[in-house]
């Protein structure tokens, strides 16, 4: 049952207190090293061109980020293919390194070269909006002799068995007629998830030829990705192996791709690892490579802590100078989408371990990735690896990342939404004035806007906004505020 938590109270540290506190001490991350141990993980603003181009409003987003001087800044989720993507940042081809030079300048300017930047490189496959039932049954139902024989058996008519006695078109309309109880009794599990989120390609499509050649094809993608980050500037890579997307898909339990690259967590594995290989012959030791994964999926039949804890000391292993942890965020328990809209992923229970809210269990919404990283770190030591691990999630104040670094539960401690309601928070805790932090309420106003792909903002900044003020760059709406309030520090 979802209860209503308070944000914790806190106590902010004197200057000299955080000056001597390991959140605020460097960290080696292969051949860079962090000034300190705060960290803002990816966050898609949705800013870029619709052919994924730097923009100013980009510009002005991640140099916001900077003048809090976190340790490391993680550019958002950046595509590795040269296809349309949307107002997402891509860096599929060389035309994309002018832009991403340009950001990796500005953020070295307005962080006073304190701030480390590296780039979130993500592969995604394709998802289609949910469908109107007249269409999907209409049209995108397979029909087929099984599908028949579940239809006739949840109707009790043995007509619908035979094509002869029932052409196809009259088993489409009985389904759309059909009571829910009768379609969810007819469908399989993968079609009625088509007919309630939209279609979705999953890793183990091997019949689709894409699909079944990604094997061959992510590594060299990754690897050019890389090599145009460290063109452009970029401290380092961080791959996304995380949340919803292809390489996620690959290291999850349900990939049951029958190829070498799925079933076992060996085979689950075996690409993660190979893009990792690619990228690392490509940049070497030029700048830090890392890759976010998943501590638990939490959705059915997924992975958990046991694999998380196994794929972290086969990274480690394998040379990865940081792995970043995160939770949840899956497609498959997302809340189904209204017809004609993409199902997003973090709207399910998983979601809500992503990026948990004040209302939820009675375990709470901050540090809930604490425990399982912790396991993972644990693994990777006892397998006689120093790789730094960085966990994200409902971590909001000094006190909570200043006991996990104690705990020896992480080595790096990454603030997402604190970070966008205040990006300053980092320099107001270093400087000892905490109490002028904005603390971000948890309530997601911010995820709300990047479901629908809107520009991203927090509902707090606008609080000190006046409408009309030419000043200020607003979102088109001319609503709310683009960036932060300055703070005159
Ligand atoms: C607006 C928004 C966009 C996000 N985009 C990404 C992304 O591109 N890549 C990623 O790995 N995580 C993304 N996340 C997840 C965050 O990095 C982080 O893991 C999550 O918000 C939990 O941390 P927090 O409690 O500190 O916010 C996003 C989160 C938000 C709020
Ligand atoms: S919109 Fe809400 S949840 Fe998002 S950063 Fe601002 S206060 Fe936090």
């Amino acid at each position: 049952m979802a209860i209503r938590h308070d944000l914790p109270a806190e106590t902010w540290p004197d200057e000299a207190t955080a000056a001597a506190s390991r959140w605020f001490s460097p960290l080696a991350l292969g051949p860079v090293t962090a000034r300190t141990r705060t960290w803002v993980p990816a966050m898609v603003p949705w800013r870029a061109t619709e052919d994924g181009r730097v923009t100013r409003d980009v510009l002005d987003w991640y140099g916001r980020f900077a003048e809090g001087r976190p340790g490391v800044l993680v550019v958002e989720a950046t595509g590795i293919r040269d296809v349309p993507s949307g107002p997402l940042l891509r860096i599929g081809h060389d035309r994309f390194v002018e832009g991403l030079a340009e950001l990796v300048e500005t953020v070295r300017e307005r962080s006073g070269g304190a701030t480390r930047l590296f780039i979130q490189a993500i592969d995604f496959l394709s998802v289609k909006r949910r469908p109107p039932p007249e269409k999907y049954f209409g049209r995108f139902l397979a029909v087929d002799g099984a599908l028949r024989e579940r239809l006739a058996a949840a109707l009790g008519e043995g007509r619908f068995e035979s094509p002869d006695e029932t052409p196809e078109e009259e088993v489409r309309a009985a389904l759309l007629a059909a009571p829910r109880e009768v379609v969810e009794a007819t469908l399989t599990a993968r079609q009625q998830d088509e007919l309630d989120r939209g279609y979705r390609e999953t890793v183990s499509d091997l019949h689709l030829p894409h699909v079944r050649s990604l094997p061959e094809v992510l590594p060299p993608l990754f690897a050019d990705a890389a090599a145009r980050a460290r063109d452009a500037g970029f401290d380092g890579v961080e791959l996304h192996y995380a949340h919803a997307y292809t390489m996620a898909g690959f290291l999850s339990r349900r990939n049951v791709r029958d190829d070498g690259y799925g079933g076992s967590r060996e085979g689950r594995l075996r690409l993660p690892l190979e893009v990792l290989a690619a990228v690392r012959a490509q940049v070497g030791g030029e700048i830090a490579v890392g890759c976010r994964y998943l501590t638990d999926e939490i959705v059915e039949g997924g992975s958990r802590v046991d694999d998380a804890e196994a794929y972290g000391v086969a990274f480690a292993e394998a040379g990865i100078d940081f792995l970043s942890l995160s939770r949840g965020g899956k497609f498959e328990d997302a809340k189904p989408p209204r017809v004609g809209h993409a199902v997003y992923p973090y709207t399910g229970p998983s979601g809500h371990e992503c990026m948990p809210t004040i209302r939820i269990d009675e375990r709470g919404p901050f540090g809930r990735n604490v425990a399982d990283t912790a396991r993972v770190r644990d693994a990777v030591r006892a397998a006689g690896y120093e790789t730094p691990v960085v966990v994200a999630g409902g971590i909001a104040t000094f006190s909570q990342a200043e006991a996990i670094l104690a705990n020896g539960q992480a080595d790096a401690v990454a603030a997402a939404r604190q970070s966008l309601a205040d990006p300053d928070w980092f320099e107001k805790v270093r400087r000892g004035r905490g109490d002028e932090v904005r603390r971000c309420t948890f309530t997601n106003y911010c995820e709300g806007l990047d479901q629908v792909h809107k520009q991203v903002t927090c509902k707090l900044w606008d609080r000190e906004f006046e409408r009309g003020d030419a000043s200020v760059r607003t979102s088109e709406d001319g609503r709310r505020r683009l960036v932060a309030p300055p703070w005159r520090g």
